[in-house]
């Protein structure tokens, strides 16, 4: 309501509602009750919630934008989250800020997205695997097989012993046909 006269020593106070489209949220003695914001659908707002005789109205960001500033009287598109950042579905919801974040240690984000947010880097140690080389907040760990050191010696020693092994066959078979063929003959 808003004040139509003071009260004074013989008369009460006279108050009448508010006109439609206004508000007045308090006691008051003013006289006029404060216009209801609009919400510009130009500056990409919406109604969040109607106003009514006892509040304002609040007015939000369109689905797929956000506040160009914290007065939040214009909005602007949400841009996809670049490489090492990821999407935040709650804050996509707030439609206050960006709803891109860094990602965080431990996370990464390889693409640029819209709905693509942060994820955690690969675990070697579960697959059984070693890290190869470290992540980033733009890349995924590389994992490579544990095996790998022991195989590499394992291999020339393998290698070796089977030429050796090899050799001794060759001569074996060399210095042994032609006696058995003398003792056969
Ligand atoms: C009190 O207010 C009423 C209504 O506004 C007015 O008619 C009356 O003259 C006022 N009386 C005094 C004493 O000011
Ligand atoms: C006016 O709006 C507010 C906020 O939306 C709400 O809490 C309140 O109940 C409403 N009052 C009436 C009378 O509808
Ligand atoms: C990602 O990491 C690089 C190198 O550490 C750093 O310069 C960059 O600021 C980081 N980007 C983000 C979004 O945190
Ligand atoms: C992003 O990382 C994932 C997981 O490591 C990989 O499968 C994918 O190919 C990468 N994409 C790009 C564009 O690098």
């Amino acid at each position: 309501e808003k004040l139509v006269s003071e009260c004074n020593g013989t008369a009460e106070s006279v108050c009448t509602h508010c006109e439609s489209g206004h508000y007045q949220q308090s006691w008051t003695k003013e006289r006029h009750c404060a216009p209801h914001d609009i919400c510009e659908d130009n500056a990409g707002l919406t109604v969040k919630t109607q106003g009514n005789a006892t509040h304002n109205t609040v007015c939000q960001c369109r689905a797929g934008m956000h506040c160009s500033d914290t007065s939040c009287q214009t909005c602007v598109e949400n841009q996809p989250c670049q490489r090492g950042f990821g999407f935040v579905a709650a804050k996509a919801m707030a439609r206050m800020s960006s709803p891109c974040e860094p990602c965080a240690e431990g996370t990464f984000s390889n693409v640029s997205s819209k709905t693509e947010p942060c994820h955690p880097w690969t675990s070697c140690e579960e697959k059984g695997l070693v890290v190869k080389a470290k992540g980033t907040n733009a890349s995924d760990v590389i994992c490579e097989s544990g095996r790998r050191s022991s195989l590499s010696v394992l291999i020339p020693i393998t290698a070796a012993v089977v030429t050796c092994l090899v050799g001794v066959c060759i001569y074996c078979l060399v210095h042994t046909d032609p006696k058995r063929r003398v003792q056969m003959q």
